[in-house]
């Protein structure tokens, strides 16, 4: 993309109303526009960052085997009616009625609606396991909504379902969806911990919420250091396997848990000096409900034995649009944002220093289809903006690299390559750069 015909509305001043850093940088680096209180226009290079964050997401659920579908974001009260939540939901439910004076809602969740669907197509074990999920907006009228994509009233949200015959096929579902969480959180270059929940209004007997430890996280959380360092499965993992003893590992070898669910009394049983006293932002949630939906919705399965009985369902979301926040509140400096590798909205600046040299436009040429062909996606600054003007967008939007291309640099044979997280810069010919970018 040259930067002369892409849309980047950097910020020069930092925005009065904005609390936290993430919010700070993700206004100053044009990425984000508030529309109303909680809901955001997503400006192009926010809008790259939350599709890289969401295919990522898409690709850990469809390799645990669950699977993409869509569902609308406008429900009908009736099917809440159902489940006896229309009431209980209260004032965050956007409540809407159209012009024949039907009652609809705003989605907050869709376990009514999934629950839905199932029971419409499946009626036996043999169909079963299922996961389906979608990756949608989701509406929440949040009494207080701060901090940005953090906690907004419209936020996107991946929302998995899973459906079996018994407690012990629920419970391994529950294992996928556990260890896929692991997995999508590590990718994006976080740490998340998942945490023993409580399951507020989706109700249900198991839950982890899983954890980015943040200053500015809105949940109080104590852990033990140490589970910061277990290991996570990877790509190779066997979703049709046992994997409870990884689950176990993560949830029952060392202490981690919100304030909510705290037990002073056993944190105290870890060693003193790998206390941690913290606050989290959470970025997923997982339920086991068992029949929550399914007994009152009578989304039935019969068995083996020809018996119906209600399927066993969990539900598994996760915070897409707050994940840029968490990502950012975790990978910033003075400069501005520090994105991973795998979450950035393009893999390399390309910074002309001398737009119009004949012998800089070359070299920033060649370089930019270079970049291109091999697929880094590279944002190229092709504009008469100065030099300083340049470098300090560069680092405020954070690239992983930067290629800055000048006349005096060229005159030795040189260009300038450096790497945002480290600060580390080098002058090398431009095949030993492309070299370093593209490993
Ligand atoms: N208002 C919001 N803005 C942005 N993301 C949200 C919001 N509410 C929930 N999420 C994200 O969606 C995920 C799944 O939703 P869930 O129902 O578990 O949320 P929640 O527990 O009500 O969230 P919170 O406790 O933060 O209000 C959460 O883990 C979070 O990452
Ligand atoms: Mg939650």
């Amino acid at each position: 993309m040259r930067l002369s015909r892409y849309f980047l509305p950097v910020l020069k001043e930092t925005p009065a109303e904005a609390q936290i850093v993430s919010h700070r940088l993700m206004l100053r680096a044009g990425m984000l526009r508030q529309e109303a209180a909680g809901i955001y226009a997503w400006l192009p290079l926010g809008f790259r960052v939350l599709r890289k964050i969401e295919q990522i997401v898409r690709e850990e659920m469809d390799r645990a085997g669950a699977v993409e579908l869509l569902m609308p974001t406008l429900q009908l009260a009736d099917l809440w009616r159902e489940s006896g939540r229309y009431e209980d939901y209260g004032a965050e439910m956007l409540r809407i009625t159209d012009r024949h004076e039907r009652e609809l809602l705003y989605g907050p969740t869709n376990e009514e609606m999934i629950t839905e669907i199932f029971r419409a197509y499946v009626r036996s074990y043999k169909a079963l396991p299922k996961n389906l999920y979608h990756i949608q907006w989701k509406f929440r009228d949040e009494q207080r909504p701060r901090f940005g994509v953090m906690r907004g009233r419209e936020f996107l949200m991946k929302d998995a379902y899973s459906f079996d015959l018994d407690e012990a096929g629920a419970k391994a579902a529950y294992n996928r969806m556990f260890v896929a969480y692991l997995r999508c959180f590590k990718r994006m270059g976080l740490s998340a911990i998942p945490m023993k929940a409580e399951s507020g209004p989706i109700g249900g007997e198991l839950s982890h919420e899983f954890i980015v430890l943040a200053q500015t996280g809105e949940s109080g959380v104590f852990l033990d250091r140490r589970i910061l360092d277990l290991p996570i499965p990877g790509e190779d993992v066997d979703y049709d396997g046992d994997l409870e003893p990884v689950v176990t590992d993560w949830t029952s070898r060392y202490y981690a848990a919100t304030e909510d669910v705290h037990d002073a009394a056993r944190f105290a049983e870890t060693p003193e000096a790998e206390q941690v006293t913290a606050r989290g932002i959470e970025v997923g949630q997982t339920f086991f409900f068992g029949d929550k939906y399914s007994k009152p919705m009578k989304a039935v399965v019969s068995g083996p034995d020809g018996v119906e009985r209600p399927v066993q369902m969990g539900s598994y979301g996760v915070g897409i649009s707050r994940l840029l926040g968490a990502i950012i509140e975790a990978s910033h400096d003075e400069a501005g944002i520090i994105w991973p590798d795998a979450v950035a909205p393009f893999g390399v600046g390309v910074i002309s220093l001398r737009p119009g040299d004949a012998a800089v436009d070359r070299v920033c040429e060649s370089a930019y289809a270079a970049l291109t062909a091999a697929g880094l996606e590279p944002l190229y600054d092709d504009t008469d903006e100065r030099p300083g003007g340049k470098f300090a967008a560069m680092d405020l939007i954070g690239l992983p690299w930067q290629l800055i291309i000048g006349p005096r640099g060229l005159a030795e044979g040189n260009v300038e390559l450096k790497r945002r997280a480290s600060g580390e810069r080098q002058s090398l010919p431009l095949d030993k750069a492309l070299a370093a970018i593209t490993g």
